[in-house]
C-alpha cells in the first residue's frame, strides 16, 4: 500500500501531532523525487532508528542555476510513491509551492564561509542558499528529530549540518554511504537524462577517482595525478571537469596528499548534465 500523500502544512502538522502525543519519534528524507535506491536506502535507515518517516519530495527553484535544469529535472511523483511502498514509509509530503514559498516570502538561510566558498559554491552560486533555505523549512515543518542525507552530496551534508548547528535546530543529521551503479557510478536523479552512451561512458569518473585516490594514499604526489585524471576523462568522452579535488573530510581545505582524513570531491559534464560524486581517501600511513 502506498504511503499517504500530503500537500498542505496543517494535514502534515496534525499528523506530527499525533506522532508525538504517542511519544514517537520521527525520521525525514528530504528529496527532490524521481527516487533512485540511493533515495531508497535512505528511507530504510530512517526506518531502521525511527518510529516514523516521512519522506518530502519538493522540486525546490530556489537551488537550481538555470530554468532549463528546472524544467528539465525528472517529475515522478507516481512511480516515487510506488516504490516506497513496500519500506514502511509513513506519509509522503509533497508541498503545494506555497507551503514552502507563500507569498512575499522573503527569508534565505544562507551558509557562509569555507565550506561553501568552494567546489559546488563558485560553480553554482545561490545554490547552496538554496538548499539550506529549503531544508530548513522542512526541518521546522517536520519536526523531525533524524534527518538522512546522501553522502554523495557531500558538501551538501556539511551545509545541513552546519545550517541545523548554527540555527539550534534539534535534529540530527545522518549521512549514508552513496549507493552505485554496478558500474561504480554514484546513483543520482540525473542519471535518468543521460543516453546509453553517456551512462557507460560516466563510469569512467568514479573509475578515475578510485585510481587517483588509491595512488595518493600509496605516496604519489597529488598534482599529476589530479592531471592524469583530467586526461583520462577528457578521453572517456567528458566535458568539462570543473573540480577534481583533494580536500580535508572535516574542513574542505585542498590538500597535497592524504595527511589526514580526506576525500576526493569531482563534478564533470557528460553532455549536458553535470555530474558529482566523491570518495573517501584512506590516509598516508606514517
Ligand atoms: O539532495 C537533494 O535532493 C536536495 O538538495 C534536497 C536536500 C532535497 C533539498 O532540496
Amino acid at each position: 500500500m502506498t504511503a499517504p500523500i500530503l500537500r498542505r502544512l496543517s494535514d502534515l502538522r496534525a499528523k506530527t501531532a499525533d506522532w508525538r502525543r504517542n511519544g514517537e519519534t520521527i525520521g525525514l528524507v528530504p528529496t527532490m523525487g524521481a527516487l533512485h535506491a540511493g533515495h531508497l536506502s535512505l528511507a530504510e535507515a530512517a526506518k531502521a532508528s525511527c518510529d516514523r518517516v516521512i519522506v518530502t519530495i519538493f522540486v525546490n527553484p530556489k537551488q537550481f542555476n538555470t530554468p532549463e535544469d528546472l524544467e528539465n529535472y525528472p517529475r515522478t511523483e507516481a512511480d516515487d510513491a510506488q516504490k516506497l511502498a513496500h519500506l514502511g514509509v509513513d506519509l509522503i509530503y509533497v508541498p503545494d509551492p506555497d507551503q514552502i514559498y507563500p507569498d512575499g516570502y522573503a527569508t534565505n538561510v544562507s551558509v557562509g564561509g569555507s565550506i561553501t566558498d568552494v567546489m559546488e559554491g563558485p560553480f553554482r552560486p545561490g545554490h547552496f542558499d538554496g538548499v539550506a533555505t529549503v531544508v530548513a523549512k522542512l526541518f521546522l515543518q517536520t519536526s523531525a528529530d533524524k534527518a538522512f542525507f546522501g553522502q554523495k552530496d557531500y558538501q551538501q551534508l556539511m551545509v545541513v549540518t552546519r545550517m541545523a548547528r548554527d540555527l539550534d535546530i534539534p535534529i540530527e543529521v545522518v549521512g549514508c554511504e552513496t549507493v552505485r551503479e554496478a558500474s561504480g557510478l554514484a546513483m543520482s536523479s540525473r542519471n535518468l537524462r543521460l543516453s546509453a552512451d553517456q551512462l557507460a561512458r560516466a563510469a569512467a569518473l568514479n573509475a578515475a577517482m578510485r585510481e587517483a585516490a588509491a595512488k595518493a594514499s600509496a605516496g604519489e604526489p597529488w598534482a599529476p595525478l589530479e592531471a592524469a585524471a583530467r586526461k583520462t576523462l577528457a578521453e572517456s568522452g567528458f566535458g568539462d571537469v570543473e573540480y577534481f579535488d583533494l580536500r580535508c573530510a572535516g574542513t574542505l581545505e585542498a590538500l597535497e596528499a592524504p595527511a589526514r582524513p580526506a576525500r576526493l570531491l569531482a563534478a564533470a559534464w557528460m553532455g549536458n548534465i553535470r555530474l558529482i560524486d566523491n570518495i573517501e581517501v584512506l590516509q598516508l600511513k606514517s
